[in-house]
């Protein structure tokens, strides 16, 4: 098996907060990795970290062995990475189709000046995750929870991501949705999409991944199955404090 993703001694520092402590941990190609932890453990800051949003410290994030420290967001998105956001953040000035289409967008103006754009793809991308056809012109305010979120998980997966990093996306959601996306994650990886997915909903995420990481404090605790990490003494510390 070979990683698609690792992250070596990465270090964080918001003023005197460790949030990100000395953090080591890799992605296997093709894995679902769930990324637990309690509130403020630092999961977020992982992401944005990883995706350049946040500059580390010191430390090491590698994608297919290479090495993404110092590149803006936009060259880690061009080669494969992208996240959502636990708070999603759609352009307000922009109907939902128009949303999603901003991942398709092709990187040189020439391009997109000799490629007519074709609304098709933003279509089809909209109706895997479960967008309806009416809501695609709506203002992304008119949205519900649920909603948001697939449009979240769109803007994503328009920008064909190898690997996603995915933020609460069960947050707020039914449990008729959270089964809906669930259903797409599993068919986005046998399609060989790599995800790493963080979620308070412990019950929802479990069958999704493979393994598991836990960290708290911005420390990693322990890695393996969902079971031996739940089963951890140091997890149920942080957890349930006892
Ligand atoms: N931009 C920032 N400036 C200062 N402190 C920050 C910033 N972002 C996060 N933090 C702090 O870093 C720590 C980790 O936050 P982070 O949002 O990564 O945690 P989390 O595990 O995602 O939590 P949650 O489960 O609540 O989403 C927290 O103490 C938080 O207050
Ligand atoms: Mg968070």
């Amino acid at each position: 098996m070979t990683f698609i993703l690792e992250l070596e001694h990465v270090v964080k520092r918001f003023g005197g907060l460790v949030a990100t402590n000395d953090m080591t941990f890799a992605v296997y190609k093709g894995e679902s990795l769930g990324l637990i932890g309690p509130n403020g453990a630092g999961k977020t800051t992982i992401f944005s970290l990883i995706m350049g949003e946040h500059k580390v410290d010191s430390g090491s994030i590698r994608l297919h062995g290479e090495e993404l420290t110092g590149l803006p967001t936009h060259k880690r998105i061009r080669r494969g990475i992208a996240r959502t956001y636990q708070v999603p953040r759609p352009f307000a000035d922009m109907d939902v189709l128009a949303n999603i289409e901003v991942g398709l967008m092709p990187d040189s103006l020439i391009e997109m000046l000799v490629s007519p754009f074709d609304h098709a793809e933003g279509r089809a991308i909209a109706r895997s995750v479960g967008l309806a056809e009416a809501d695609l012109h709506r203002d992304p305010a008119e949205l519900s929870m649920g909603d948001l979120r697939k449009l979240e998980l769109a803007r994503t997966l328009a920008t064909r991501p190898e690997v996603m990093l995915l933020d609460e996306v069960f947050a707020g959601l039914t449990s008729g949705e959270i089964a809906q996306i669930s259903g797409l994650l599993k068919e986005k990886r046998q399609d060989g999409l790599t995800y790493v997915i963080v979620s308070h909903d412990l019950r929802s995420l479990e069958p999704l991944i493979d393994r598991a990481i836990a960290m708290t404090q911005g420390t990693f605790v322990c890695a393996g199955s969902y079971q031996e990490v739940m089963n951890d003494k140091a997890v149920r510390m942080a957890y349930l404090g006892h």
